[in-house]
């Protein structure tokens, strides 16, 4: 599970000093989900969870007439986001999605893997509703079965037995969004919910030194990081070793690419009262 603490924290923290590497590992997803957004009208657009922002500076790019805001709980991801643009149409502002008031109703919500951390699922996706234009649509990414998810499993597979944090499919975390219906019963107040397939590899490293830069990202982001933080020396030792044969397993025309699924979920608001 990772909750609003960890994100406030060293989670945050991790993600906002590896927004290169992350960004990358989310590259063959992206341009799917960018050409879905582009098929939703929105003036006022809002990524929710948008980390470092790489999905509203695309937007905000694309749409200069609308305004973009992008929202994070992390302090940390905020300052990274808000450092890469100064694109006149685009904010990043540090809030809490489930209780944030907006001082424009959006008519579009957008998320690249933002929303599956929310602790009461149904309560935030009825709040996004209430406080958005009647109608508002949102489209997001997330990731489907952890099974599907080649990098997860792998890296999983490392921890010491019982150390598996992919187990329980629903707590908030990077799978807390796999299974369809489930995700319908946590969206209230949204309708006509589609989702879409997206297989896609996840580039953990790329460049003049792919192994170095997955060990890194994995050093840093995913179930492995906080063994290869936490363990004694001895462990550790053993752990990046078992590491470094799974990212080199994985290196495939001069990058480390894993397999990996994700939903790509389109629903309208069902809120009427504007
Ligand atoms: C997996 S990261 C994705 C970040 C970004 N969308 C991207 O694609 O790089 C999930 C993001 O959701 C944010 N988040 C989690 N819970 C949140 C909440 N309640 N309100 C706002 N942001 C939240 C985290 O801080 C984190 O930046």
């Amino acid at each position: 599970m990772t909750g609003a603490r960890d994100w406030q924290g060293t989670v945050g923290r991790s993600w906002a000093a590896e927004w290169r590497r992350t960004d990358a590992s989310f590259a063959e997803l992206t341009p799917h989900l960018l050409a879905l957004i582009a098929t939703q009208p929105g003036e006022c657009i809002v990524d929710v969870g948008c980390g470092a922002g790489e999905l509203s500076i695309a937007l905000a790019d694309a749409r200069p007439n609308a305004s973009v805001v992008g929202i994070d709980i992390s302090a940390d991801l905020i300052d990274a986001a808000s450092a890469r643009t100064d694109l006149p149409n685009l904010t990043f502002e540090q809030a809490d999605a489930t209780q944030w008031q907006p001082r424009q109703r959006p008519d579009l919500y957008v998320s690249r893997h933002g929303v599956m951390f929310f602790p009461d699922p149904p309560q935030a996706f009825s709040h996004l509703a209430r406080v958005a234009a009647p109608h508002a649509r949102i489209v997001f990414s997330c990731f489907r079965k952890a099974v599907d998810n080649a990098w997860v499993v792998g890296l999983a597979e490392l921890l010491p037995a019982g150390d598996v944090p992919v187990a329980q499919p629903f707590p908030p975390g990077p799978f807390a969004f796999a299974d369809p219906d489930h995700v319908r019963r946590c969206m209230a107040g949204w309708r006509d919910h589609t989702f879409t397939p997206v297989d896609f590899r996840y580039v953990a490293g790329q460049g003049d030194d792919p192994v170095g830069e997955a060990l890194a990202l994995f050093r840093r982001i995913g179930p492995a990081a906080p063994a290869l933080r936490d363990l004694p020396q001895n462990e550790r030792s053993g752990l990046e070793r078992r590491l470094q044969d799974l990212v080199e397993a994985h290196l495939e025309g001069g990058r480390v690419v894993f397999p990996a699924a994700a939903w790509l979920v389109t629903a309208s608001s069902d809120h009427r009262n504007g």
